[in-house]
């Protein structure tokens, strides 16, 4: 069985927790998009080009520890603007989504570019304050030695950059299910996505 479900929106929204838990919930496969690109933005990091970084990207790659940091997280919105770097990584995206048994990924542009015919679509979003104090508590929990305002101030300059570019720019599919995570629990959140995609797992929704 083939079903994609796509989940964008911007950073942490909440993408994350919701693609995990539907994709466990459902059996289907996982890919977090967004690694991609921070492997692209941390080798950048490292002295190397974008586009070969974008090229030669190794499995590997997706497992360095540090990907997760702020300043992987603004390199990788860096990069991102750079249409040969995201052509680079289209292939690997809709093989990912194509594969037997159902897979959810989740970023900016899965529902518009990447996989624009996806059984089940997904933006996820809430507002940058809140987000900025998400990140904020899971940087510091992590250990990261962050300020509320630096944590809002590289939110605010990633929305900008990931919904500004030309390349793939971060929106809503006009077929997405909006969900506001600003005032709803996580718990709540995952329901409202698990029954969405329930919703359209039913054979009379397939198309
Ligand atoms: O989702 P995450 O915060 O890990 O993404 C890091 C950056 O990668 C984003 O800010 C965005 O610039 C870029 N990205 C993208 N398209 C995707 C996933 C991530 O441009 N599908």
């Amino acid at each position: 069985m083939k079903f994609t479900v796509a989940i964008d929106g911007p950073a942490a929204a909440g993408k994350g927790t919701i693609s995990t838990a539907v994709a466990a919930h459902f059996g289907f496969a996982h890919l977090d998009t967004g690694l991609l690109y921070r492997a692209v933005g941390r080798k950048t990091l490292l002295g190397h080009d974008a586009v070969m970084a974008a090229k030669t990207l190794a499995a590997t790659d997706l497992q360095e520890t540090d990907l997760r940091t702020p300043e992987v997280a603004q390199a990788a919105s860096k990069i991102a603007v750079l249409a040969e770097v995201r052509t680079a990584l289209v292939d690997f995206q809709r093989n990912f989504a194509a594969r037997d048994g159902g897979a959810v990924l989740d970023g900016r542009d899965i529902g518009t570019v990447i996989c624009s015919d996806a059984n089940v679509k997904l933006f996820v979003t809430a507002s940058a304050e809140v987000r900025a104090e998400r990140r904020y508590l899971e940087l510091r929990e992590k250990g990261h030695d962050v300020s509320r305002e630096t944590v809002l101030a590289d939110v605010k300059a990633r929305d900008e950059r990931d919904s500004q570019r030309e390349a793939a720019p971060l929106k809503p599919a006009e077929d997405a299910i909006m969900i506001d995570t600003s005032d709803m629990s996580i718990d709540d959140a995952v329901k409202t996505a698990i029954e969405m995609v329930q919703t359209r797992l039913k054979p009379s929704n397939r198309t």
